[in-house]
C-alpha cells in the first residue's frame, strides 16, 4: 500500500513511517518541520525504496493538491498536529490553526482528489487522535469508543474538533475514514519537552525533576512502537467508519513513572544515584485531567491487537535508548521553549 503519512517527522508519525516501511508499504512523509519535528527520526528509512519526503503544511491547500495528484496514495494517515498540552495553554491559536483548520484543509483536498479518482472504495483516511478528547476520569471507569466527548484543554478541544470533522466528512460526503484515539505514548525519539524524556534528561544532568502537583495524575502508557503497530492494523483491517480506542493496559500515576525511571537510571547510570533525590513537586497544570484509562476491548476482539511491551520493559528500552542517543536529544534541547516551564498561566 502507498500511504501518505502527515506528521511523519514527529514522534509517533516517524514510528509509523519506520514500521510501515518494515511491513513493505511505500510512504510519502508530509511534514511542515515545526519545532517538534526531527528528520533524524526517519533517517533509517531515508534510502528505502518507496520512501519520499515532502515538506508541506497541512494548511496549504495548493501544496496538498499537488502532493496528492503526484503520489496517488492508497491511504492517508493523518498525524500532523500541535501536540503539547502545556504549549496549548500558552498559545492556543497554533492548535486551532493546525489541528482544526489544517485537518479541514486536508479533508477538503483529499475529498476533491478522491472524487476526481472516481471515489475508490478501498481508499482510507485514518485520523489519529487522543484519549484526551474524552475528558477526565475519577478513580474508576475506562473510556470506550462510546464515551461522550468532554475535552478540557485547548489541545484536546482542537483534537475533538478534528475528530468531529473527520466523522462529518464520512457521513456527509462518504469519505472512507477510520479513527483511533490513543493513550499517552512513550519510547525512542520522544521530543525532550514531554514528561518521560524530561525525567530522564534532567536526572542525567543532575537537575531537578519537575512533577506537576502531587504526581497523582494517572495515564495509560503505551510504547510507541506498539501504537504504530496498532495504527497499521486498524488501517489494514478496520472497517470504514469504525473508531478504535488504543491503550497499553499500563495505568500508572506520574509519580510512579518518575520513580520507576529513577530506579532504572540508578541501575544503568549508578554514578548519579539515587536519582529520586532530584524529584521536585511544582505548581500543577491548570485544568490537569486526573485520570485517563482506555478500554481496549474493541480493538482486541475485532482486530486481534494487543500491546506487546509491558511498562517496565518499555521504560527500560526507553531509558537505554536515551543513554545511547545523546547526539539525537542534545541539539533539540536548544529549540524554543524546551526546558522551560510552560502552561502555568490560567
Ligand atoms: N504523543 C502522544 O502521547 C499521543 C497520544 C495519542 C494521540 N496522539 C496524536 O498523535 C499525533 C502525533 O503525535 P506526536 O506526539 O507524534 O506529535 P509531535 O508533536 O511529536 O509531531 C507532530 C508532527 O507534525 C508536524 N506538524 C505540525 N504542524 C504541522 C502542519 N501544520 N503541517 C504539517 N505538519 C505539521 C510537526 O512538524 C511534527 O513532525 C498527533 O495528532 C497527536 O494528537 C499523540
Amino acid at each position: 500500500m502507498k500511504i501518505l503519512v502527515t506528521g511523519g517527522a514527529g514522534f509517533i508519525g516517524s514510528a509509523v513511517v519506520r514500521a510501515a516501511i518494515a511491513r513493505g508499504h511505500s510512504i510519502v512523509n508530509l511534514d511542515a518541520l515545526t519545532y517538534a519535528a526531527c528528520l533524524a527520526n526517519v533517517a533509517s528509512v531515508d534510502n528505502a525504496p518507496g520512501y519520499v519526503f515532502e515538506k508541506a503544511d497541512i494548511r496549504d491547500r495548493a501544496a496538498l493538491d499537488r502532493i496528492l495528484a503526484t503520489h496517488d496514495p492508497d491511504a492517508v494517515m493523518h498525524l500532523a498536529a500541535e501536540s503539547h498540552v502545556d504549549r496549548s495553554i500558552d498559545g492556543p491559536s497554533d492548535f486551532i490553526e493546525t489541528n482544526v483548520t489544517g485537518t479541514f484543509t486536508l479533508l477538503e483536498s483529499v475529498r476533491a482528489w478522491w472524487i476526481a479518482k472516481g471515489k475508490p472504495e478501498a481508499f482510507r483516511f485514518h485520523h489519529i487522535s487522543t484519549d484526551e478528547v474524552f475528558g477526565s476520569l475519577g478513580a474508576t471507569g475506562k473510556f470506550t469508543e462510546d464515551t461522550p466527548y468532554d475535552p478540557r484543554s485547548p489541545y484536546s478541544a482542537s483534537k475533538a474538533a478534528s475528530d468531529h470533522l473527520v466523522r462529518a466528512w464520512h457521513e456527509t460526503y462518504g469519505l472512507p475514514v477510520v479513527l483511533t484515539n490513543c493513550s499517552n505514548n512513550y519510547g525512542p525519539f520522544h521530543f525532550p519537552e514531554k514528561l518521560i524524556p524530561v525525567v530522564i534528561l534532567n536526572a542525567l544532568a543532575g537537575k531537578a525533576i519537575p512533577v506537576y502537583g502531587k504526581g497523582e495524575n494517572v495515564r495509560d502508557w503505551l510504547y510507541v512502537e506498539d501504537h504504530a503497530d496498532a495504527l497499521l492494523t486498524v488501517l489494514e483491517k478496520g472497517p470504514v467508519g469504525r473508531s478504535y480506542n488504543i491503550g497499553g493496559e499500563n495505568e500508572a500515576r506520574n509519580i510512579d513513572i518518575v520513580r520507576l525511571i529513577c530506579a532504572l537510571l540508578d541501575e544503568m547510570r549508578p554514578q548519579g544515584a539515587p536519582h529520586d533525590r532530584l524529584i521536585t513537586f511544582v505548581t500543577d497544570r491548570p485544568g490537569h485531567d486526573l485520570r485517563y484509562a482506555i478500554d481496549p476491548t474493541r480493538i482486541r476482539t475485532e482486530l486481534g491487537w494487543r500491546p506487546s511491551v509491558t511498562l517496565q520493559e518499555g521504560l527500560r528500552r526507553t531509558v537505554r535508548w536515551y543513554l545511547d542517543n545523546e547526539a539525537w536529544w542534545r541539539p533539540l534541547q536548544d529549540r524554543q521553549g524546551v526546558g522551560q516551564r510552560l502552561g502555568v498561566k490560567a
